[in-house]
């Protein structure tokens, strides 16, 4: 309904449309979410009409598939247990783990003709088990798929239980740029069962930290204190310990999402990690997590040499990155482009692209307190590279 009236001189009259769709789904943390006696995954399907059968594909991700040989045959166990209200309609789908998947457009197309094929229609599910990457590309072909299906998220790596998987994004990548087509549309449900994550590599582990570094960085202060006190348990990757740190960055997260004003990222900030470029410049030889650290590295130096950050605390945030596991180097992070200009740079312009907008850095005025500015000094930038490179050489 239209609910303003504005007139120009012109004689043009224009209505404007206004309204808000509210938005909830719920985030679950269990463990063996396909132990038939598990309850989970079939009350998200049942949500919201409770006696039905409804009509579900699953994607799953063929890396966690080699690790778990049994899941495909437990999956199935656990729909037929459920059969009154868990429609399988086919045999879980593998699809590639990792970047792969989210590199040719053809893995879409191949999705979106797996549920035309099984008649998924927006009140069936297309539900992704599999990492970051399974689960943004995914997302995109149930947002995309009869304008919208419905799409059951159960991420099965760290970064994905405690940051991606909790959020609203989709996208797969092209003309070389990450995340170029997708979509905000938030999930169904989001099934987080920390069993996964005790099958990861260590390296996936340690990786998918990163990002709780940084949301406590930039948001709270007393997650950062906690992350310190139980660095021990985390660098061991202690299930109690992994599992608190999971829910607390994921309610973190929510809590960003759901109250702080901007889900669908309307604004242009970016969040402390203007070296994210380095994941590509890498050809993704560095993990996203790893390259993340990196960033937040050099951002805590930069904040320190503009004045904003008190000089020491870059240390701190830097031994505890190194002790949870990560290595704050990589020699990408020095290259620069026929004009001398740093690659790291130019990727804070690309991503000047990608948001719209005034280039926006979430930048440290203390452990806890983000703070955004415009612009970056290259001298500046250039002194914290310096920074991290001595660092590793002593
Ligand atoms: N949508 C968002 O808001 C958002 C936010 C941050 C990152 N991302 C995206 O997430 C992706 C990275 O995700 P990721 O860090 O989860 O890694 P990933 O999806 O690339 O997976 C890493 C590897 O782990 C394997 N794997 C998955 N689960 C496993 C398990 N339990 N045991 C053993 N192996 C397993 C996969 O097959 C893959 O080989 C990037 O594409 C990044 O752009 C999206």
């Amino acid at each position: 309904m239209a609910n303003q009236d504005v007139h120009s001189p012109h004689r043009t009259t224009t209505l404007m449309q206004r309204f808000s769709v509210p938005f909830e789904f719920p985030v679950s943390f269990t463990e063996n979410l396909f132990d038939p006696e598990n309850p989970t995954l079939v009350d998200a399907l049942c949500r919201l009409e409770a006696k039905k059968t409804h009509r579900a594909v699953i994607f799953l991700d063929d890396g966690l598939a080699r690790t778990l040989p049994r899941l495909v045959d437990d999956i199935k166990a656990y729909a037929a247990h459920h059969k009154q209200y868990f429609d399988l309609v086919s045999n879980p789908v593998l699809i590639p783990g990792g970047e792969k998947i989210k590199s040719d457009l053809h893995f879409v197309e191949q999705m979106q003709q797996t549920l035309y094929d099984n008649r998924i229609d927006r009140h069936s599910y297309a539900i992704a088990i599999g990492g970051g990457a399974v689960l943004d590309a995914v997302g995109l072909v149930a947002a995309t798929t009869h304008r919208g299906v419905r799409h059951i998220r159960i991420p099965t790596t760290v970064l994905s239980q405690n940051d991606s998987g909790v959020g609203v994004k989709n996208g797969v990548n092209f003309y070389g740029a990450k995340n170029y087509v997708g979509t905000f549309a938030p999930p169904f449900a989001v099934l987080n069962d920390i069993a996964f994550i005790q099958h990861l590599e260590d390296r996936d582990k340690i990786s998918g930290l990163a990002e709780a570094v940084k949301v406590s960085l930039i948001r709270n202060r007393e997650f950062f204190h906690w992350l310190e006190q139980n660095a021990d348990r985390l660098a061991t990757f202690e299930k109690t310990a992994m599992a608190q740190m999971i829910r607390q960055c994921a309610e973190l997260h929510m809590h960003q999402i759901g109250h702080c004003g901007d889900p669908f990222e309307t604004g242009s900030a970016r969040p402390l990690d203007s070296a994210h470029k380095l994941e590509i410049m890498t050809r993704y030889h560095l993990r996203h997590g790893e390259a993340v650290a990196i960033g937040i590295a050099l951002d805590c130096r930069y904040s320190v040499l503009c004045g904003l950050l008190d000089a020491g605390e870059e240390d701190r945030i830097c031994f505890l990155l190194e002790f949870l596991g990560f290595k704050l180097w990589h020699s990408a992070i020095e290259a620069v482009n026929r004009d001398g200009q740093l690659e790291v740079l130019n990727g804070l312009c690309d991503f000047r692209e990608h948001l719209g907008g005034e280039l926006t850095i979430t930048l440290l005025s203390g452990i806890g307190t983000g703070v955004e500015v415009n612009e970056m000094d290259n001298d500046l930038v250039r002194q914290s590279i310096s920074w991290l490179k001595s660092r590793q050489e002593t």
